[in-house]
Formats: structure tokens, sequence, C-alpha cells
């Protein structure tokens, strides 16, 4: 028996979902949230309506930036059931995040139980198989009033979901990237393993310089030599030299440990591909894309699955990927990923979860 509370809601909106959902625009009726003192640990841990919350402004999630967030998703399949994809391992991610930013951990198996629980109760949200699927956005902030800066000793700890469609506007089709070469976003040792929003804040100004080049993503450099790649802006990413062998950077210290990238990992030998976790110069990149040795590149994230990028922009140079088409190694990974997630093939990595349907039942009949 889940120690979760469902609150009622006092009206069951039905959802009526637009045809161009786009990403994180539209919020379910419900949230999960539970609190924490330093006296009493985490408490109180329910499921209630969706609203706005009510925050002191000396909180310190708002001065100091002591927030972490994630991201893991909920899809149809095609039998109508939900699959969930890793949330496991999102949430376990979700509590190193909170380590590095000096926060208390939540209970990894109440984290999954209320998105589980969370997502059963929305079912109704989750978009049709073609239509898109159903993000999962978990947030920890500092709650308590202070602006001497130290740990906080009271947290929230809330999880909301989004209906979403395609994460970019043109769908699985390849993107620009723009190489940021002055700006970096993260530094070993500093917080660019969390999911933590400064990160994101860091990058915002160079995704408006992205913008006026046609770009839709920022690729950043490493922080110290400003020579090898790191990442993408919500993405990992990876090279194929030739046809068959797949490059993507190691994990730093600097760059977030993606569940898409290591599902690659994992998945691409079984599809037959070589695929090492190799250092990445920006200018041999630049170079063996010009000499067609590089001959795909492709981001990888929960949001956006996997994908290809058609152009790279750094200062006044620019080279183009497989003439901006999207290639078979990108197609074939995201046909596979996506056939996993959606439960079209079978998951021989035991990645997936169904939702429990006996609970959703339950559960609705509670609200
Ligand atoms: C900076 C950054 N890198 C990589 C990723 C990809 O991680 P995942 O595959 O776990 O979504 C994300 C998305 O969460 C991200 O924000």
């Amino acid at each position: 028996m889940s120690s979760i509370k469902i609150e009622p809601i006092l009206k069951q909106v039905t959802p009526v979902l637009p045809d161009g959902l786009g990403f994180g625009r539209h919020f379910t009726g419900r949230m999960f949230s539970q609190r924490f003192t330093e006296a009493e640990g985490w408490s109180e841990p329910a499921i209630g309506p969706y609203e706005n919350l009510v925050l002191n402004p000396a909180a310190a999630a708002l001065h100091c930036g002591q927030m972490v967030f994630d991201g893991t998703k909920a899809y149809r399949r095609s039998d109508g059931d939900l699959n969930l994809f890793r949330a496991e391992r999102n949430c376990e991610r979700f509590n190193r995040s909170a380590e590095r930013m000096g926060m208390p951990p939540v209970d990894v198996a109440l984290h999954f139980d209320a998105i589980e629980m969370l997502v059963a109760l929305e079912h109704r949200w989750v978009p049709d198989v073609d239509a898109g699927s159903l993000y999962v956005r978990p947030v920890m902030i500092a709650t308590e009033p202070v602006l001497e800066v130290r740990a906080s000793r009271e947290y929230l700890h809330y999880i909301i979901l989004s209906p979403v469609g395609p994460y970019f506007p043109d769908g699985f089709n390849p993107v620009s990237v723009y190489v940021s070469h002055d700006q970096v976003r993260a530094v070993r040792g500093g917080t660019g393993e969390a999911k933590t929003p400064g990160n994101y804040a860091a990058s915002i100004a160079v995704s408006e310089a992205a913008r006026k080049r046609g770009c839709q993503q920022v690729l950043w450099l490493d922080a110290v030599e400003r020579r090898y790649v790191d990442e993408v802006g919500a993405m990992n990413i990876a090279f194929v030299y030739g046809d068959n062998e797949i490059r993507t950077p190691p994990l730093s210290g600097a760059i977030l440990h993606g569940i898409t990238r290591d599902s690659v990992l994992k998945l691409a030998p079984d599809l037959g591909y070589e695929i090492s976790e190799t250092p990445l110069k920006i200018d041999d990149v630049m170079r063996d894309i010009q000499n067609g040795d590089i001959t795909e590149a492709f981001g990888m994230g929960t949001a956006a699955v996997i994908a290809p990028v058609g152009r790279l922009v750094m200062l006044d140079k620019e080279v183009t990927l497989n003439d901006n088409r999207t290639g078979p190694v990108a197609q074939r990974l995201f046909d596979q990923l996506t056939g996993i997630q959606y439960g079209r093939i079978d998951d021989p990595y035991a990645w997936t979860s169904r939702v429990n349907i006996d609970r959703r039942d339950a559960a609705v009949a509670t609200s």
C-alpha cells in the first residue's frame, strides 16, 4: 500500500489536446508534492490538484538557485496501455543532482511510485501513439526563507505532467547546431553533471546568437581548452564515422549522464554498429565532416529521442551533414528506441515498465 495520499480534485477536466501540442506548454490537472524540513524529513506525500505554488519571496531557490529537476516520459502503447521508459534510472539521477546541489535525497521507490500513480491517474492525458507522449517533470526547490548562502533547511519536491508533441517544431528532421566558441556551460567539478536550472540559464544568451544563425541548438565545448566537444543544449551528441562507427564524448564530469545516450551505447552494438566513448576535438570534427569521414551526427535525449544534425555552424565556418537529410544510422536508432518505448517491438533490455492498470482504475474510482 502506497503512502501517497490521493486528494480529490474539484473538477475532473476532460483533456482536449490541440493538434500542434508543442513541447511543455500544456499541463494536466494533478500534481504530486511532498515537503521536507530538517526536523521531520520528507512528509505528506500527496497527489492533488495542479495549482500555483505559494512561495515566500525570500525562498532560497529564488536567490541561490538551489533547485534540481529531471525529465522522463510515459508512452501510449498500441494496446492502449502505458509504458514508462527507464524511470527508475531517472529517479536515481534526480538524487545525484540533489546531492551535488547540497539537497536531501528523496526515497527512490516513493519517487517512482509517485510518477507511476500520477501517470495512472492522468492516463487520459497521454497522447495517442502518433501524436506524442506524456513528459514527466520532477522538481525539487529550496523553500526556506533565508538570504544567507547555505543549504536550505526546507524543500518542496513536486512532479508535474505535460502532454507533448515533438521537441523540435519540424519533428524528426535534421536540426542546425551552433558551436559556442566563447561562452561555456559547465566545467569539470562544476554542476554540469547535475540537472540544475543554472546550467540552462547559462545557455540562454548563446541560444539567441544561435537562433540568429538559423540554429536550434548550441554545441558546448569543454570549458578549459575549448577544443573538445561536450554536449548539446538538451542532448548528448554522437558522430558517425563511415557507415558503421559511432563516437560520443566520454562522461567527462561536465556533461549530463544522459539516459538516452546510455541506451544508445547498449543498443548500437546489438544493431551491428561499433560505438565508443572518445574525446572529440571540434577542429577534427569540422574537418572530418568536410572531408566526408563523418557521415552523420545526432543528438540523444528524452525530449527529442534521436535528433539528426544537418548543419554545424562555428564562427564563419559552416558544414553540412548528409545533405541536411536524416541519415540511416539516426533513423535506425530512432526507430529502434521509439519502437521499444511505444511497445511496438520487444524490449530485451527490460527498460520499459507498464503503468499498473488495476491501480489506475482504483485511483480513478477515488477521484
Ligand atoms: C544538458 C543535457 N544533456 C543531455 C540530456 C539528455 O539526457 P536524457 O537522455 O537522460 O534525457 C539532457 C536532457 O535531459 C540535457 O538537459
